[in-house]
């Protein structure tokens, strides 16, 4: 279904954030992906979703070679990828129902989408996927009013409308109290499980990455660590995962960069 083989992202000012990442992952299965803040879980999200291109390896979903695509192609690839964020990213002046339905503009080309026109089936769609999430009472609530569970929950929504065969999602519950993380997490696992998408989720909270994932893979410094279930993964590997860096952090402070920046007056000022 996913395939990623040795994946190397090296950014234009020399930064490494991938280092020859390769995974597998079948229809349905549920990752959560946990490492520290700048370990590399956005950046690879944000290949397998195009937004970032890969200086080597390759990403291959159903078959399909995407690591480096045309624009047209990214077009027709993405409709099949759901993604949620953890600003929601919903057009916040348009109700939840339109929000959702946006999750169906790649496949509701032309004059129609642009006019807001979307026939029976599309709608009723929208409609299921809010019913999903519990959300159809908000239907016609614009985006500003929900709280920012109800957000998300209209994210997850418009993301499962797309029918997609990837669901990835990037901190989807940072934002939220930890009491709403919990029901957000629940809710999007509960989603992903009853659709039988393959789903992988960037997550700090390791507590949650355990109760709702089938399967954790561990990201430090741009290499995984850890692919396994979440009852394996022991504290030996957990410090391997979340490690404090010493030889790293020791010099950054005083590098002759930062002594740079303490002497600006620009960033003084
Ligand atoms: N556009 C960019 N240009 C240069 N370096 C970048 C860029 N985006 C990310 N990086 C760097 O790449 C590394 C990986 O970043 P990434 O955002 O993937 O980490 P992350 O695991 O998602 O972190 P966080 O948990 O804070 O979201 C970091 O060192 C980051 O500073
Ligand atoms: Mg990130």
């Amino acid at each position: 279904m996913l395939e990623v083989k040795n994946l190397q992202v090296v950014y234009s000012n020399g930064n490494e954030a991938l280092k020859s990442i390769s995974l597998s992952a079948k229809r349905g299965e549920i990752i959560a992906v946990i490492g520290r803040s700048g370990a590399g879980k956005s950046t690879l999200l944000r290949c397998i979703n195009g937004l970032q291109t890969a200086t080597s390896g390759e990403i291959i979903l159903d078959n399909e070679n995407i690591t480096h695509m045309s624009q047209q192609q990214l077009r027709l690839t993405r409709r099949h990828i759901g993604f949620i964020w953890q600003e929601y990213n919903l057009i916040e002046r348009l109700p939840a129902m339109t929000n959702v339905l946006i999750g169906r503009l790649g496949y509701n080309p032309g004059f129609g989408s642009l006019l807001g026109y979307f026939d029976r089936s599309h709608r009723e769609i929208a409609l299921q996927s809010l019913e999903r999430v519990h959300m159809l009472h908000r239907a016609n609530f614009r985006a500003d009013r929900l709280s920012g569970g109800e957000k998300q929950r209209v994210s997850i929504a418009r993301a499962i409308s797309q029918n997609p065969k990837i669901l990835l999602a990037d901190e989807p519950v940072a934002s939220l109290d930890p009491e709403l993380s919990v029901q957000v997490m629940a809710d999007l696992a509960r989603v992903a499980r009853e659709v039988e998408v393959l789903t992988l989720i960037n997550i700090h909270d390791v507590e949650l990455a355990k109760k709702y994932a089938d399967r954790l893979i561990g990201i430090a410094q741009g290499v995984i660590v850890y692919d396994g279930k979440p009852e394996t993964l022991d504290s030996h590997t957990m410090n391997r995962i979340y490690r404090f860096d010493k030889d790293q952090n020791a010099g950054s402070s005083m590098s002759p960069e930062n002594n740079a920046l303490l002497g600006s007056p620009a960033v003084v000022a």
